[in-house]
């Protein structure tokens, strides 16, 4: 069993999900690197107790003795800094590289800036793993590698990305792949779906931008016709992904869909949302609306998950009506 993590990104919404599951389950030592511009420290102390070693704090994390079981350090550096990332490695059995840009949109208004962080922050963490001897390392992808094509979309298709958002990770698919390849690190791509549940206050994706407007009082804005569907998946299931792909024997090199097989509209999706809404009197008054479909975005999107059923042992367990239930919960405290 894994023990001693690295966290890209973990003051985020799935790193601080990660961080809330390992440490309710079991001792582990976490170690999480992120710059803040999305997660903050206040976000990261609502999931557990951190310390944030100062620079010469640094210089020990070879330290075996500051792998104490429960206890999370945060350092606030970029994933740009190569050097860091080597130093941050020491001792670390799993990297859970999950720290990016994380938008179609935001790719669209500046590639190259995707591009920096997406290629070359996970280039830096693939070389830090090989200088420091880390075993394993789960690469956060998505479906955006793959393009528009004919769903179900699988592990085989041969990628046509569509945003610049899409061939950045599929640049970090590339590299996972040769640094399997070439030196042995046990990289695991997951290509995960739509996420949505708790600790997504800050994201802008669909169900979590819908849940704000519906609490708001406002009209949900729909980009194009609502035709347009994706495959959202709970991040619970998401988190148990990225347990057994940190763990699993045999899957080095691998790419797997992390998804539900369930294709769902966004016009579905809002009308699902605003009839959950408890609140009856500002449900009456919101409308959908539609405004321009945005470039870059694939039109239909869900996935085959039979690989990562087989290989990683892996099922999500949480339908889309119970997980959006939880979801609208969490947001309502
Ligand atoms: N949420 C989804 O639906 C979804 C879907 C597919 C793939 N992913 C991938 O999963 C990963 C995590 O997504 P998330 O939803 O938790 O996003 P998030 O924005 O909530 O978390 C990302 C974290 O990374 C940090 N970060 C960003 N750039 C950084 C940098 N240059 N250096 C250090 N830290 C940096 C941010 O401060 C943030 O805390 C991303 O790689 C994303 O592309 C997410």
């Amino acid at each position: 069993m894994v023990r001693n993590w690295l966290i890209t990104g973990g003051c985020g919404f799935i790193g601080r999900n990660l961080i809330l599951n390992l440490i309710r389950s079991d001792e582990f030592y976490i170690r999480i690197i992120d710059n803040l511009s999305q997660g903050t420290r206040q976000d990261l102390a609502q999931v557990c107790k951190f310390n944030e070693p100062d620079a010469s704090d640094l210089n020990c994390l070879g330290d075996l003795n500051c792998l104490l079981a429960g206890r999370v350090d945060l350092i606030v550096r970029d994933i740009l800094d190569a050097e860091l990332a080597i130093q941050a490695s020491a001792n670390i059995d799993v990297i859970v590289h999950l720290a990016a840009n994380t938008g179609v949109f935001p790719s669209v208004e500046d590639p190259r800036s995707d591009c920096m962080t997406n290629v070359i922050g996970t280039l830096n963490y693939l070389e830090a793993a090989r200088q420091q001897g880390v075993k394993r390392f789960v690469f956060a992808s998505s479906s955006a590698p793959v393009g528009e094509c004919q769903p179900p979309i699988h592990e085989a298709l041969a990628p046509h990305p569509f945003s610049p958002y899409g061939a950045s990770k599929l640049a970090g698919e590339g590299y996972c792949s040769a640094y399997f390849r070439t030196f042995g690190i046990e990289t695991v791509a997951l290509r995960f779906g739509n996420v949505y549940g708790p600790l997504s206050d800050h994201k802008e994706s669909v169900v979590a931008k819908f849940i704000k407007q519906i609490n708001d009082g406002k009209d949900l804005e729909i980009y194009g016709d609502g035709t347009q569907s994706r495959d959202f998946i709970y991040i619970d299931d998401l988190i148990n992904a990225i347990r057994l792909a940190a763990n699993a024997s045999d899957c080095g090199g691998e790419i797997f869909q992390i998804a539900t097989n369930r294709e769902t509209a966004v016009s579905e999706l809002a009308s699902e949302l605003l009839i959950m809404s408890n609140n009856v009197n500002i449900k009456q008054d919101i409308k959908i609306t539609n405004s321009d479909s945005r470039p870059g975005d694939v039109k239909c999107s869900y996935a085959d998950i039979s690989k990562a059923k087989r290989m990683l042992n892996w099922r999500p367990k949480v339908s889309l009506d119970e997980g959006l239930e939880k979801t609208v919960e969490w947001f309502g405290k």
